[in-house]
């Protein structure tokens, strides 16, 4: 009577792996529903007619950080009024204007704007926000908006939009899943039925059976107990292998993963905005990082460039006053680092930016375009070698390579790249 010993185990552990399987879908749809939410309750209040996708209210809410909250909450006053439902204090036009040039708007008899401002004479004009877009404008008020509305969800939307486009995507997804594993479940439960109903039937037609011996009569008169099914070496099997390979890509995608921080944009100390020093302003990067064209590092200014303007532009704000205090205490100002390559690791700004004529946006990215500054590339040793393999060397008006193009164009018909002037080798990458 193997045969029905076979039977009965198999099934036990078909059931078993399925059950595991609806259990780790289920917990995917769980997270997938929440995005759901998310969307709906963004739609909220859309009748102001700012926008209410979840993705514009998240880089609303990272320039409103930047930006405004030195000066304004939502909810409270601070330096400025509290922000919570002005656009239906003031209309959108009116707003746009007023952000961008408040003392104008102030200053032209706009009497609500005066009143404003007789109000918080303290804290003088709000500045002038011109280096921002009407849409960008439009994106913090429909953070302002959304914080109004449903603050608790306020947070939970933007914090998806910030760590990726996942979340925006996955609402679309997430009705094929859960469609899926609906149906997974109700496969489930047929299977389960006809299986019991099988078992019955065949035990019933086992028992009247004569020529069973003692052994196989306890057997099939004995009651399926679960755990049994946790006790049988095939269960324990192929959990193990579950466990296994889950450990097993975890370790993988680690381990491609080690060092690498692309889209790192921590936090600093001061709200230094690149946007809008290098991109509205238009101040040259070299102006800052002194050591570009010069040296390995490209340096960070220390306050004392900053002084060059900030001892006379807006001295009253608080970003500013942290600036004079790190002068008065003769402290650096603590920049937090963004890019890193190991200490193994050589690099050289000098001889990408002056000799090989490159630009900062080649490996930094729209560094003008960035409220806090963020790691654009990689910055593994598969990205250097890349580029070495792909780029002509810069050789014009240098006569130290006037003899190696020579050379190169006895050998070879391609231009020089950097991997021609030993741009691969070990030894230049690495001390
Ligand atoms: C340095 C401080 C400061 C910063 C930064 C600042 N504001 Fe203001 N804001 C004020 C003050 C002060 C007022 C009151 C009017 C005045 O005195 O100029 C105000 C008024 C306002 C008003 C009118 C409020 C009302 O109740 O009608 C809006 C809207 C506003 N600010 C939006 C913004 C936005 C958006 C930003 C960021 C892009 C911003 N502010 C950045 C200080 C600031
Ligand atoms: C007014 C001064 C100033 C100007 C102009 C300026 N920067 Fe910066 N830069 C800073 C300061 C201060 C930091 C450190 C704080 C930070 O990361 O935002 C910094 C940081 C950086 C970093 C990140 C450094 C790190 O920690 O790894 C890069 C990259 C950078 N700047 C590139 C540029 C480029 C490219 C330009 C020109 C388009 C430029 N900067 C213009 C002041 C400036
Ligand atoms: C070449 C002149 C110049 C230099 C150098 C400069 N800034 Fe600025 N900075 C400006 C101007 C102009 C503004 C805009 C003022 C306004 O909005 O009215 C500004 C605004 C700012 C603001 C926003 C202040 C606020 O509350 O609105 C911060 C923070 C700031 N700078 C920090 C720095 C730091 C830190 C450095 C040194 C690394 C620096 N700046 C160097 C010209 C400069
Ligand atoms: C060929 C790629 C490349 C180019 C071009 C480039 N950088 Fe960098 N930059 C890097 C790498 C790689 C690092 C990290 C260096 C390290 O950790 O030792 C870095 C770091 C920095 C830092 C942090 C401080 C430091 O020196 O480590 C600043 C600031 C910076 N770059 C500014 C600039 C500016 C401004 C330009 C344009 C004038 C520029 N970079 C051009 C690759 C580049
Ligand atoms: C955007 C393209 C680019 C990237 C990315 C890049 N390089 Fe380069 N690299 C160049 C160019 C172009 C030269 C040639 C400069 C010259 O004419 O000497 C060069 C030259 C060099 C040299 C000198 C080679 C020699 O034989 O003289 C070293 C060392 C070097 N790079 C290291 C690095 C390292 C380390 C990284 C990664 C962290 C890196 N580079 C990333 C473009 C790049
Ligand atoms: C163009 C520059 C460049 C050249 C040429 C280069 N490397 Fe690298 N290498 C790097 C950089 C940058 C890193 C750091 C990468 C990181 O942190 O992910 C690195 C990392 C490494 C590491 C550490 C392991 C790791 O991935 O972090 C080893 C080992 C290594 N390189 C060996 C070599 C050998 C061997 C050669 C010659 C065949 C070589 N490298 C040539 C730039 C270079």
């Amino acid at each position: 009577m193997n045969f029905y010993k076979r039977v009965l185990g198999h099934s036990a552990i078909l059931i078993a792996a399925l059950l595991i399987g609806t259990a780790s879908s289920a917990q995917e749809t769980t997270a997938d529903s929440t995005a759901v939410v998310q969307e709906t309750a963004v739609t909220v209040g859309s009748s102001s007619g700012l926008p209410t996708d979840a993705t514009i209210i998240g880089e609303g809410k990272s320039l409103f950080n930047n930006i405004c909250s030195q000066c304004h909450e939502v909810a409270n006053k601070k330096v400025g009024p509290a922000l919570a439902n002005v656009w239906e204090r003031r209309e959108i036009p009116w707003l746009l204007n007023f952000i961008k040039y408040p003392q104008k708007v102030i200053d032209s008899g706009d009497e609500y704007a005066a009143n404003l401002y007789a109000e918080y004479k303290s804290a003088g004009y709000m500045p002038n926000h011109d280096f921002l877009s009407d849409d960008e404008i439009l994106s913090i008020l429909a953070y302002v908006q959304e914080e109004t509305l449903n603050p608790a969800v306020a947070v939970v939307a933007s914090g998806t939009s910030v760590s990726g486009e996942a979340g925006t995507s996955g609402g679309a997804n997430s009705t094929l899943l859960l469609a899926i594993v609906g149906g997974l479940v109700v496969l489930l439960l047929v299977l389960v039925v006809t299986l019991f109903l099988l078992a019955s039937v065949l035990t019933k037609y086992l028992g009247k059976d004569e020529k069973l011996t003692e052994e196989d009569k306890a057997f099939i008169n004995q009651k399926f107990s679960i755990g049994a099914v946790i006790k049988s070496p095939m269960f324990l099997g192929i959990i193990t292998f579950i466990f296994l390979a889950v450990a097993a890509k975890a370790t993988v995608d680690g381990l491609f993963s080690i060092g690498v921080q692309q889209g790192y944009a921590p936090e600093q100390p001061i709200t230094f905005s690149h946007k809008l020093h290098a991109g509205y302003y238009e101040i040259d990067c070299k102006y800052c990082h002194t050591g570009v064209e010069k040296s390995k590092s490209a340096n960070i200014p220390s306050a004392n460039i900053c002084m060059n303007c900030h001892n006379s532009i807006r001295q009253e704000s608080p970003e500013i006053q942290k600036i004079y205090a790190a002068i008065e205490n003769n402290e650096p100002i603590q920049w937090v680092r963004v890019h890193n390559l190991p200490d193994l690791a050589y690099f050289n700004h000098a001889q990408h930016v002056k000799v090989g004529g490159l630009e900062c946006e080649n490996c930094h990215g729209e560094i003008k375009e960035m409220e806090v500054v963020q790691q654009h590339s990689l910055l593994t040793m598969g990205w250097c070698i890349d580029c070495h393999r792909q780029t002509e060397v810069n050789t014009k008006d240098n006569g130290y390579y006037t003899r190696l193009v020579e050379l190169h164009s006895e050998t070879s018909k391609e231009p020089m790249k950097v991997e021609d002037i030993g741009g691969l080798e070990c030894a230049k990458c690495h001390y």
